[in-house]
């Protein structure tokens, strides 16, 4: 009976995700606990070593994050799109220019996430294959954070997308029109190759790819 198997949709859901996805997943949790009422979860959100650690201790029974690590055995899916951005304030005098070239960027100063971040990862990689260097003027552990720093003039930064939720600052930031822009990344849901999936955690993952298939159609 319907009954049954919804007894059977029961216990933990333990979840670890990059500080970009916190946007997506915790928001695709509500309904997902309205239709399975007897599951509680856990949410650990932090930077992408954050959750190499995590994955490597097994403490949780998915990993979202951007990028798959090389040295670890595992599982992994892609399910949505996470292109980083430059971000600028609205007012900004590049705002309306197009396609600025990398050095150019390079002039403005630059707010830069923290060591262990997968987007500062990203970004320092692309300056180095063209050999670019940008003067960090203010290191950040937040994407609202530097969502806050950008809007008060401190400098431009790298974000993901994602991040430009009607909330906080975004209404005052703009997305510049610089080469090599978007950097393109995806969101893979991972686990640990081998390991058991409880009923839970299928059923979570199974619901995930069918919500990002909608996000990325509507
Ligand atoms: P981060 O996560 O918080 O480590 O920058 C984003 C990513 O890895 O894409």
């Amino acid at each position: 009976t319907v009954a049954d198997l919804k007894g059977l949709k029961q216990g933990q859901l333990r979840l670890a995700v990059i500080t970009t996805a916190k946007y997506f997943v915790p928001r695709l949790l509500g309904p997902f606990c309205q239709r399975y009422p007897g599951i509680d979860i856990s949410l650990q959100v932090t930077n992408h070593s954050g959750i190499l650690e995590r994955l490597t201790d097994n403490l949780d029974d998915l990993y979202v994050m951007s990028q798959v690590p090389e040295h670890l055995d595992v599982v992994f899916q892609p399910f949505l799109d996470n292109p980083l951005v430059v971000l600028a304030p609205a007012n900004h005098p590049l705002a309306n220019e197009k396609n600025i070239s990398l050095s150019r960027l390079a002039e403005e100063p630059f707010i830069m996430r923290e060591p262990g971040s997968g987007t500062r990862k990203a970004v320092q990689k692309l300056f180095a294959a063209h050999e670019i260097s940008v003067e960090v003027k203010l290191e950040l552990g937040s994407n609202e954070a530097i969502k806050q720093a950008i809007a008060g003039g401190l400098g431009l930064s790298v974000l993901s997308r994602h991040t430009l939720t009607p909330d906080g600052a975004s209404s005052e930031l703009t997305v510049l029109d610089v080469e090599h822009f978007p950097i393109h990344r995806n969101w893979y849901v991972v686990y640990p190759n081998g390991k058991q999936l409880s009923v839970v955690a299928r059923t979570y993952l199974e619901y995930l790819l069918d919500a990002a298939k909608q996000f990325a159609t509507s």
